[in-house]
């Protein structure tokens, strides 16, 4: 049976790298159907529509997945059409799970002194779905002396223990023993202190699997000094997302860096850590890496782990012996090559592993 994929390439380096993305996933002969959407800046800036309506109602009813690249426009800096678009998707198709590996691919992309493939090799849970992000709060006396602004965090009972269940079922799933969950429970007494009591609740439940809470400021200390004594990390949505550009930076960077905006079972989104960097969009030195390896997760949630795997040994042989955009030349050195060339390459491999694979 087909399965359909939304794309939405969004602003900037998004639609450069979905591109590549896109033909590198049709290459594997696979039964996906793709359909291009034309949401983001542009569409925004034009009629008003982030996303219209219905489309989430027809994502639930004919898509498996969603193949996002970034939004972000420096027209648009207050990012209203983000907030429409991919934090509007997170919260109603209740990704509740962002997924974000930070996995060394090549020893050269590690920024830490003896540090290589052996000692990075983590992955992120952040909470994808409420804390600092629901929008709750207002301004009150806005522009006086006077003014008063809040944002509330949200921590839920129900969405606490689903994203840390998810972070134990998946160290359980992998043969990992190690949770480590990242609060501020020394500060934020309310919210954090329901994240420990689910963290001791839920880990009593997986009693074969080593879990720690351990403040936040510590924990990004820690990613640096000895990122080897981490495995699976879970964490709220704001720290999550600081972490996993800290998570970036450790292996290889953004333009390395994929995630899954995920709910078991459901239709779920997969895109790259990195936004629409519009420092260099239109220039060709966008890396497509991140988009492809957010493919090969796409891939395994919806049940194709023998392509997802392909791809994923094909990105790392062309970080280690191919082409690369100008983000890796400082570490693996150079010539840079463009978006398209390391995409053709990339491309080229995956066809030559599929063959043989078939
Ligand atoms: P960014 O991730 O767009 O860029 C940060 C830096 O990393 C820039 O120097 C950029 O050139 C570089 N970079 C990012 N992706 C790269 C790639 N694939 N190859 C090579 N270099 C890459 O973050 P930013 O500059 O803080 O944000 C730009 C816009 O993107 C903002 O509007 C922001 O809100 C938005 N954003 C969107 C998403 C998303 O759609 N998921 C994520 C992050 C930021
Ligand atoms: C990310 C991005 C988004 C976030 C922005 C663009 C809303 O930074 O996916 O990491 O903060 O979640
Ligand atoms: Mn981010």
């Amino acid at each position: 049976m087909t399965q359909r994929i939304a794309v939405i390439p969004g602003d900037g380096i998004g639609p450069e790298v979905a591109r590549i993305g896109v033909r590198i996933l049709e290459s594997l002969s696979l039964p996906l159907q793709f359909d291009w959407f034309d949401f983001g800046a542009d569409r925004y800036l034009r009629d008003r529509t982030t996303l219209p309506p219905g489309f989430m109602d027809t994502l639930r009813r004919d898509y498996a997945a969603v193949y996002f690249g970034a939004v972000g426009d420096p027209r648009i800096p207050g990012n209203e059409h983000a907030k429409g678009i991919l934090l509007a998707m997170r919260f109603e198709l209740d990704l509740y799970i962002n997924l974000r590996p930070c996995i060394l691919i090549d020893d050269r992309l590690s920024p830490l002194k003896g540090k290589g493939r052996e000692q990075l090799k983590f992955v992120i849970f952040r909470e994808n779905t409420e804390g600092l992000y629901t929008g709750t709060g207002g301004v009150f006396k806005k522009g006086t002396p006077d003014e008063l602004a809040q944002e509330v965090e949200i921590n839920t009972r129900k969405g606490v223990e689903r994203i840390l269940e998810a972070a134990f079922a998946h160290a359980e799933k992998r043969g990992l023993r190690r949770v480590c969950m990242a609060d501020k429970a020394n500060v934020l007494l309310h919210g954090h202190g329901l994240w420990r009591r689910a963290l001791a609740e839920v880990s009593s439940r997986h009693p074969g699997i080593q879990a720690k809470a351990m403040y936040v400021d510590a924990l990004a200390m820690d990613l640096i000094r000895k990122p080897e004594a981490y495995e699976v990390i879970v964490t709220n949505n704001l720290f999550g997302d600081i972490l996993t550009d800290l998570g970036a930076a450790l292996t290889g960077g953004l333009g390395l860096a994929a995630s899954g905006n995920i709910h078991p079972g459901r239709v779920s989104l997969f895109e790259p850590v990195h936004g629409s960097a519009p420092d260099i969009a239109g220039q060709g030195k966008a890396n497509p890496l991140a988009m492809a390896l957010s493919g090969a997760l796409m891939l395994e949630h919806l049940g194709h782990a023998r392509q997802a795997q392909l791809l994923t040994r094909a990105v790392e042989a062309q970080v280690s012996e191919g082409a690369r955009t100008p983000d890796l030349v400082p570490m693996l050195g150079g010539p840079a090559s463009s978006t398209e060339q390391v995409g053709n390459e990339l491309l080229a491999r995956v066809q030559g592993a599929a063959q043989a694979l078939s």
